[in-house]
Formats: structure tokens, sequence, C-alpha cells
């Protein structure tokens, strides 16, 4: 089977079972602390898109939050895996979290996919075929100043309440901007950059698993990305990110003139 078809097939499944499966608090765990949780189905859905990937393509590597990465990568294909992005949302609202699958060969992009599981809405891009919500194509926004910017940020607390060299910058540009929202997800926030419901995304925190499908959405319907300080996203690293949905609002926040 194909990557791209095998990927639809998974992340189509696993929001069918995410739908209708049972959650008790006692389920919840703490990963590290009581902000980091971890439920039972985060690792069941994890465990069967591995499995599917493997099954079809075991020289691809497989990056996922829930398990940890076994080195060598004979095929040159990684696949990033978050099997629930919105834990938190998960477990609190039933709705807001996503499933989210990217694929890359040799470092470069292959497709990204992003679900909301409870909106049925897929979001999807392969490299070089434009960035897509369902069947309808999605492009960035034209918003070009801040005083009309809606920011996006996944978390309040790290992005506004910790300490972080970029704190000061993203104050003033919460001060200036026409508003800030936050929902969960950082794999649903590009999203929402990429279908032009939100300008500007920023975070001080986020994984592989994370960003790695929902970006090559985003560059797909004319965004862009970087992190924090204006560098190129690494494709491995926990990083910041920062993205855009032009390079002029990159430049903009750069410089912080605001
Ligand atoms: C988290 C969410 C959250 C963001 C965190 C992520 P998870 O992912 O995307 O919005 O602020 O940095 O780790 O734990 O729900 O998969
Ligand atoms: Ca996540
Ligand atoms: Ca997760």
């Amino acid at each position: 089977m194909e990557r791209f078809k095998l990927a639809r097939n998974g992340i189509m499944k696993a929001g069918a079972a995410l739908r209708q499966c049972p959650l008790n608090e006692d389920e919840v765990r703490r990963k590290t602390d009581h902000q980091d949780l971890v439920t039972c189905w985060d690792k069941n859905i994890e465990q069967m898109l591995r499995r599917e990937i493997l099954q079809f393509f075991p020289t691809d590597r497989v990056v996922g939050e829930e398990y940890p990465d076994k080195p060598g990568c004979p095929s040159g294909v990684i696949w990033y895996l978050d099997p629930i992005d919105g834990t938190t949302n998960f477990i609190n609202q039933r709705r807001n979290y996503a499933v989210s699958v990217g694929c890359w060969e040799n470092e470069r992009p292959l497709f990204g996919l992003v679900l909301d599981v409870e909106r049925d809405e897929l979001y999807w891009a392969k490299k070089g075929g434009g960035a897509w919500r369902n069947g309808d194509a999605l492009h960035v926004s034209n918003c070009g100043k801040v005083s009309d910017l809606l920011l996006a940020t996944p978390c309040i607390q790290y992005t506004f309440l910790e300490e972080h060299p970029q704190r000061e910058n993203m104050l003033r540009l919460a001060r200036a901007a026409r508003a800030v929202r936050s929902l969960g997800s950082v794999a649903l926030e590009l999203c929402q950059l990429a279908a032009g419901e939100a300008d500007m995304f920023v975070t001080t925190r986020s994984a592989p698993w994370d960003h790695n499908a929902a970006r090559v959405i985003l560059e797909e319907a004319g965004g862009c990305i970087c992190t924090l300080d204006g560098e190129p996203l690494p494709l491995n690293l926990n990083t910041t990110v920062a993205a855009f949905n032009s390079r002029e609002m990159c430049k903009l926040f750069m410089q912080g003139e605001y």
C-alpha cells in the first residue's frame, strides 16, 4: 500500500476509535507532573498506528510520543506520530484534540495529516500538492497589521507566565494584537493558521510529533515556520516554534516592532 493511503486509513480508524472510547478518571496518569497527562488511549492509538506502518514498511523509522524511538532508519523515511495532541482537552472536554501523522524522507516532507477527531475534519497536505481540509483547499490569511492579528498559542502558562528570552516580546505582541486564543493543541492551532483562522502562532515548547505533520500543511497553505529566534525549525528536536501567515509578519515579529 502507498504510504499516504496507509496514513489516511490509519488516522481515520484512530478517529473512529477515539470518538467512541470510554474514559474513566482512573485511566488518566501523570507523566512528569499534573500538567502532563496520558491515558490508555494515547498508548493504544500509537500502538495501532505503529503496527500498521511497520507491517507494510518495516525499514521505516517511527518517532511517536508514547514509545521510545528505535535508532536506525534504512529506508530514510521517518514517521512522526502524536496519537492524541491535546490530551488534556480529550480528558476534560472530549473535543479539541487531534491525531497527527507526518511523514518525511531524508529530511524532506512527504505529507502531513491532522485529524480534528470530534469535528471529523481531516487537514492534509502532500508536498507540492496544496493544503486541504477534507475536500476544501486551505490558504493562510492575508492579515498584514498587528492590530488585526489573531495570535494562537497552545499553552498560556508557557508562553506568558514562564520566564524565557522572548517573553517581553510576546507580551507586547499580545497587547498590540486583536486577540489571543489558546486551543491547547499545537497541531490543530497550526492547522487554524493554515486555514486563515489565526494569523500567527507561538510556543516555547514543542516536540517533533507535535508539529512535524502540521508544518507540512501550513507551508503548503502558504505559511512559514521557524523557531522563536528565527532559525530553521529542527526536525528531530524539541524546540520553540513561531509560525506566520507571511514572511512579512515573521520579519515584524523578529524585529519586535509593535
Ligand atoms: C501538548 C499540546 C499542548 C501544548 C504542549 C503539547 P499533548 O501535546 O499540544 O497544547 O502546549 O506543549 O505537549 O501532550 O496533548 O500531546
Ligand atoms: Ca502533542
Ligand atoms: Ca500526545
